[in-house]
């Protein structure tokens, strides 16, 4: 009886491990999609508060459409559960458009690679602000991914103050999000698919009157003469595939939320990057040069010996 208990325990932990493998594989296969046709509409098109708000308008439609036909089951929420989700979704919102005004400034590369600095900004809020202490390996674990981010941004040829600040503070608002949400998500009937959405809603509502104040429909309706003059209705496509990859990868990175740890969520974030950046090179063709890569590969590194040292 015992020997089949445990054999029914290490199937059910494989299946598990083969759901988790798979949510991976789509969140990153997706992010990667995602990060090519937002940068192919940011260079043709390079009004970033615009595109930022119609991937949330066009996940939050998605998700109304999928509640109106029951393809998906709505949330039961009530006030409570709205409040609780404000500051993640004004971080949310804030960590959105801040990276994606970086990417509108520098290579998707060089914006990933200090985003890959995130766990350093998760020790040092939680230390500072939060008053948690670490072991000492994970302080050490912050020097190589500091030193090689320092090292990446000082190395780059197309460095853009505008563009480093943005990806700093969606480091920043990204670690806010992560925590009021953990806070958020515990102990609700919310599945992370319904969270997500929910949160995207919210975000689209708070970052719609700040798009108009920040670029605003003339300099739109300007820069969309000249784009599509240029690249022609193609980039409608393209504006279309960025906002629905950016809803695809999110929904999914948030239902893999409900299976694993934020530990091993933030590792897999990582590893995300990974592909990002490598795929981001060869497909705009960027310019690298070997100590930059180095200083990448010391941030990733550091990374790794962050998520082993905390575990
Ligand atoms: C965004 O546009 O929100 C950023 O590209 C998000 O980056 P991340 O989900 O890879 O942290």
């Amino acid at each position: 009886k015992a020997a089949a208990a445990e054999a029914a325990a290490s199937s059910s932990e494989t299946k598990k491990k083969i759901k988790i493998g798979i949510y991976f594989a789509m969140w990153w296969a997706l992010n990667v999609v995602f990060n090519i046709y937002n940068k192919k509409v940011l260079n043709a098109y390079p009004y970033p508060w615009l595109t930022s708000t119609l991937s949330l308008a066009c996940g939050s439609l998605i998700m109304l459409i999928s509640w109106a036909t029951r393809i998906a089951e709505a949330p039961k929420t009530d006030l409570e559960f709205w409040k609780a989700l404000f500051p993640v979704a004004v971080a949310h919102t804030i960590g959105h458009v801040a990276a994606t005004v970086s990417m509108s400034k520098v290579a998707v590369s060089f914006t990933h690679i200090i985003k890959s600095g995130e766990p350093a900004f998760s020790v040092l809020v939680s230390r500072f602000l939060l008053g948690e202490t670490f072991p000492v390996p994970v302080y050490l674990s912050l020097i190589p991914i500091i030193g090689g981010c320092s090292l990446a941004a000082l190395t780059e040829l197309n460095f853009n103050m505008i563009g480093f600040m943005g990806a700093m503070i969606s480091n920043l608002a990204f670690v806010f999000r992560n925590i009021f949400s953990k806070r958020g998500m515990k102990g609700k009937s919310v599945s992370g698919m319904n969270y997500y959405a929910c949160l995207s809603i919210l975000s689209l509502i708070i970052l719609t009157p700040f798009a108009i104040a920040v670029e605003g429909p003339q300099l739109w309706a300007a820069g969309w003469q000249k784009a599509i003059s240029e690249i022609g209705p193609q980039l409608l496509w393209w504006m279309a595939a960025q906002s629905v990859f950016y809803h695809l990868y999110n929904q999914v990175s948030y239902m893999s939320l409900d299976e694993i740890s934020p530990l091993t969520f933030s590792i897999g974030n990582t590893m995300k990057r990974i592909s990002v950046i490598v795929s981001s090179i060869i497909i705009f063709q960027t310019p690298v040069q070997p100590v930059n890569a180095l200083g990448a590969a010391i941030a990733i590194f550091g990374t790794f010996l962050y998520s082993q040292a905390k575990q």
